[in-house]
């Protein structure tokens, strides 16, 4: 497919820029800091610190949305259409500060200073979203921990900081033009998709789900990309260099999410924080598991998809949505099909994805009358860490036996796994703790995991089954889930 090769256009700013070519791997943070703007820094180059981070202005659906994301594995590329803020835009133009800025001042949120602008860029979104008029008190201490999530501060500690977040709005209000960034952001889309050439090097930016998977069909050896949240770290830490790259991040038919009939089909382009956001208006006890995925300026830019096809077996989603009964809608030029996701992996990091397939939507039943879910994550580090060992149970009980289970677990093999046998010792069982304890004896010899950084084949062996004991504990303290059980 030819798509039309132009410039990147993007708002930086008050301007929009223009930006004749770029390598397929040419990063944001890069481009920045080649233009001479300094404030925006590489701690560690794979998402990790924060200290890279900038906002983004995206239309969605034609309302502009401000997003924290980490320009160290943001393709430059990516940001054509978009807004780019970074701490050199915050300020107002006489040079006073930021609410968020003066909020870090007066509570002292910032030492050796490293971190600072990449805290202040999430402090930023957050105060936007918000909304510059919002009250003092509006920003809770939850919310604050959830924006900076992505961000680390080795000297300050964190209470200074959470305290910034949570008073920036006692500061004079600093509003900004929403309506005309979005007006200027539409003036710059395209529906036509964009081709990007630079010395023999392509990247393509189809604008819809056919010209991607006639792109795909056409360049069946080109890197896909949608938040570049894995392939940012292949490109800065294994030294990749991509000749062809297709971003999917172009495509708004590939990020929707919906309801159709009994199931929420969510695009596999969509942002995690806005799949998240719909899977938790249906399935709220996910909630704390979902904000452990990554941190949130990861989140802001990674996929679904994304984290499908990467297929890793310590992936978080696949657990949760093998125990959801998800599905996945594979599409190519010859057509569509729509396969369980359990049956999606072949083996380590291997797929049943064919060379001209992009997975296109992930379909997730929505909540049957009855159905508890309850997912655990076991990481080194609370937030921003991968898992050790993933486990993700979706259960029913009527007349006091189990009627229903479905059980996903993560770090126990090569792939992503559904605990069939675990499940057969739980069906048809009465709801008691001697049956947790004899299915959580099989949880534990159903899987033969591998010792690694993260965790001892047997910390993970005896892990699962004890979650399963804690599952019962859990479910057995919490009224609510107990009347449902009883029914
Ligand atoms: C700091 C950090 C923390 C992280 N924490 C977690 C975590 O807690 N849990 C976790 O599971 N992961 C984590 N990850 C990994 C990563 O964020 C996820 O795997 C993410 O979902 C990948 O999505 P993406 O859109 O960025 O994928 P990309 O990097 O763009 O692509 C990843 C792979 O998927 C393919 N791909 C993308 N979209 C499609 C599609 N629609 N069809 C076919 N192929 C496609 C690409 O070709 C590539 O092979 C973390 C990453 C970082 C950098
Ligand atoms: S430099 Fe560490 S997250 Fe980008
Ligand atoms: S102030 Fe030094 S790293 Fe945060």
């Amino acid at each position: 497919m030819t798509l039309p090769a132009r410039p990147l256009r993007f708002v930086r700013g008050h301007q929009t820029v223009s930006v004749e070519s770029a390598p397929p791997d040419a990063m944001l943070l890069d481009w920045l800091r080649e233009q001479g703007q300094y404030g925006t820094r590489e701690g560690c180059a794979e998402g990790d610190c924060g200290a890279c981070t900038v906002v983004l202005g995206e239309l969605h659906d034609g309302q502009l949305q401000l997003r924290a994301v980490n320009s160290c594995i943001r393709l430059l590329s990516s940001v054509d259409g978009c807004a780019v803020f970074t701490i050199e835009d915050v300020a107002r133009t006489d040079g006073s500060l930021h609410p968020a800025q003066q909020a870090m001042l007066e509570c002292h949120g910032s030492q050796c200073g490293f971190c600072t602008p990449g805290f202040v860029m999430s402090l930023f979104a957050l105060y936007h979203e918000a909304g510059a008029a919002a009250p003092p008190g509006c920003i809770g201490r939850l919310q604050a921990q959830q924006a900076v999530s992505g961000n680390l501060c080795r000297c300050t500690g964190y209470r200074p900081i959470l305290q910034a977040a949570q008073t920036m709005h006692s500061h004079a209000p600093q509003s900004l033009d929403t309506e005309a960034l979005a007006a200027r952001l539409r003036a710059l889309q395209s529906p036509l998709g964009q081709r990007i050439d630079h010395d023999g090097r392509t990247t393509w930016r189809p604008a819809s789900l056919p010209q991607a998977l006639q792109c795909r069909a056409d360049q069946p050896q080109a890197q896909v990309v949608a938040g570049t949240t894995d392939v940012g770290l292949w490109i800065n830490k294994l030294h990749q260099q991509p000749s062809q790259v297709i971003d999917l991040s172009a495509a708004p038919d590939m990020a929707r999410i919906e309801e159709r009939g009994d199931a929420l089909r969510i695009g596999a382009a969509a942002r995690l924080t806005d799949a998240f956001a719909a899977l938790v208006r249906h399935y709220p006890d996910l909630a704390g598991f979902l904000s452990r995925f990554a941190g949130q300026t990861v989140r802001n830019a990674a996929t679904l998809g994304g984290n499908i096809a990467n297929g890793s077996p310590i992936g978080d989603s696949m657990p949760m949505l093998i125990a959801l009964d998800a599905s996945l809608t594979l599409a190519s030029v010859r057509g569509v099909r729509e396969l369980p996701l359990e049956t999606f992996f072949t083996g380590y990091r291997r797929t049943l994805l064919a060379a001209d397939e992009l997975i296109s939507e992930v379909v997730v039943p929505l909540p049957r009358p009855g159905q508890v879910v309850r997912a655990y994550k076991l990481s080194k580090r609370f937030e921003d860490d991968i898992s050790a060992v993933c486990f993700v149970v979706s259960i029913r009980c009527e007349a006091g036996h189990i009627d229903a289970v479905r059980i996903g677990v993560g770090g126990m093999a090569a792939t992503p796994m559904r605990a069939a046998r675990t499940e057969r010792a739980l069906l048809g069982q009465p709801w008691t703790l001697a049956t947790m304890r004899a299915a959580a004896d099989v949880a534990r010899q159903e899987f033969s995991p591998i010792s690694d950084m993260r965790a001892t084949a047997e910390y993970r062996r005896e892990a699962i089954g004890n979650l399963l004991i804690r599952l019962w504990h859990e479910l057995e303290t919490d009224e609510p889930v107990l009347r449902e059980l009883a029914r």
